[in-house]
């Protein structure tokens, strides 16, 4: 029990989600812009060590536990995260165009699961302006952006969504230390993608070789665990060394095991995010280290992350990096500090001397598909 579960959880759970979800970035806003509120911010939660920094796609993170996508849309928080001892800010999912998202209400809380439902539908104000914004805030931290296709609520062609992406990147390659495209938002196609099927990812990754300057690029998309959907996204980037990786999405919907009654859950649209989720995520990162080639690609995991254990667990199966959103909300932002010194004594006890001798652990013995890679810094 901390003083955020007893005290302030109780009180902010009385107003309504979304609310809070503002409130807490203009805050993050306010103190994240002034040097007093990143010390402030940086002498209570962060953490540092040497023994948890990484090496990922060419970037050095200073340790592996990220913000996800979805908590700064806009990146008006991204000092404020960076200070409270992030490794790394995901902002967005941005769009090419600004979006208003889905009719509210368009996020739940379901506290029995310590889970939430969301159905956002990506609102955001469209890659200029945030580019504009996170372009004149410096972080201590690489800075990654979440691209989506514009949510008009009319869904669009191929050429015409593989064009969108072309134009949500471009004013981001100067600051972006990765992107990470948004290929099946599961509130807005229901988590069906343009790019699982057909040459169409294969034409998006053309036109993104085209473009000087592009950074890291990472595919997130829906969760799965089946081989031919998996080839079919690894036969169309092959080609093109700039994609790092992989992150999963979450499935549409709320088909898990869960203590709140139906009745009420029923009633949410949208996603659930959060501990029930956490062992498909993990069975999905165990699936995608298996298969893929390690020495061309990195995972950054989530899912259900609330404590040490659960990230330690993601590192072990293969992922390189993690990322958490939806235990924040229920544990507070002394987690992220919690799970650093929970990874330090974690590897302590299997002898690792640094995370990235983690990265894995759980497949020793198997034969790797491509050369196994060290990610220590
Ligand atoms: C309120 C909320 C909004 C989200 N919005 C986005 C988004 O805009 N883009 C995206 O790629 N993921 C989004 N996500 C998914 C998270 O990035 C993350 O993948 C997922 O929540 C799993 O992590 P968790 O169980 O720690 O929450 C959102 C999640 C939540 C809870």
């Amino acid at each position: 029990m901390s003083f955020y579960t007893q005290c302030v959880r109780p009180i902010l759970f009385q107003c309504d989600p979304e609310w809070i979800h503002n409130l807490t970035l203009a805050l993050g806003e306010g103190v994240g812009s002034t040097v007093w509120g990143r010390w402030i911010l940086e002498a209570v939660f962060s953490y540092v060590d040497p023994r948890l920094s990484v090496s990922v796609g060419g970037i050095r993170f200073p340790n592996p536990v990220g913000m996800a996508a979805g908590f700064d849309k806009n990146g008006r928080a991204i000092q404020a995260l960076s200070a409270m001892g992030f490794g790394f800010v995901e902002v967005g999912s941005v769009s090419a165009h600004a979006s208003e998202g889905n009719p509210r209400p368009r996020l739940f809380r379901l506290p029995v699961d310590e889970a939430i439902v969301v159905n956002y539908g990506v609102p955001n104000e469209g890659a200029l302006a945030v580019a504009k914004r996170v372009g004149e805030r410096e972080t201590p931290v690489p800075l990654g952006i979440n691209l989506v296709e514009t949510n008009t609520g009319n869904p669009v062609g191929p050429d015409a969504v593989v064009e969108e992406f072309v134009e949500a990147v471009k004013p981001f390659r100067e600051r972006a230390d990765y992107v990470a495209l948004n290929l099946n938002c599961p509130n807005t196609t229901g988590g069906v993608s343009t790019f699982d099927e057909g040459p169409h990812l294969r034409n998006l990754m053309a036109e993104y070789k085209r473009l000087d300057g592009l950074p890291a690029i990472f595919l997130k998309f829906t969760a799965h665990t089946e081989p031919k959907r998996m080839e079919h996204m690894l036969a169309a980037v092959e080609p093109f060394d700039f994609v790092k990786g992989f992150i999963f999405n979450l499935p549409s919907g709320k088909n898990y095991a869960l203590r709140s009654p139906s009745k009420i859950v029923d009633g949410m649209p949208g996603t659930l995010c959060g501990p029930p989720t956490r062992k498909m995520m993990d069975e999905t990162i165990r699936f995608w280290y298996e298969h893929m080639d390690r020495e061309r690609y990195w995972i950054i995991g989530s899912g259900g992350i609330s404590s040490a254990e659960d990230a330690y667990r993601k590192i072990r199966l293969g992922a390189s990096l993690v990322q958490v959103y939806t235990g924040l909300v229920f544990q507070g932002p002394g987690l992220v500090k919690r799970i650093h010194e929970g990874l330090i004594r974690l590897m302590e006890k299997d002898g690792l001397t640094h995370i990235g001798q983690a990265v894995g652990l759980d497949h020793l013995g198997e034969r790797p598909v491509g050369r196994s890679r060290s990610t220590v810094v």
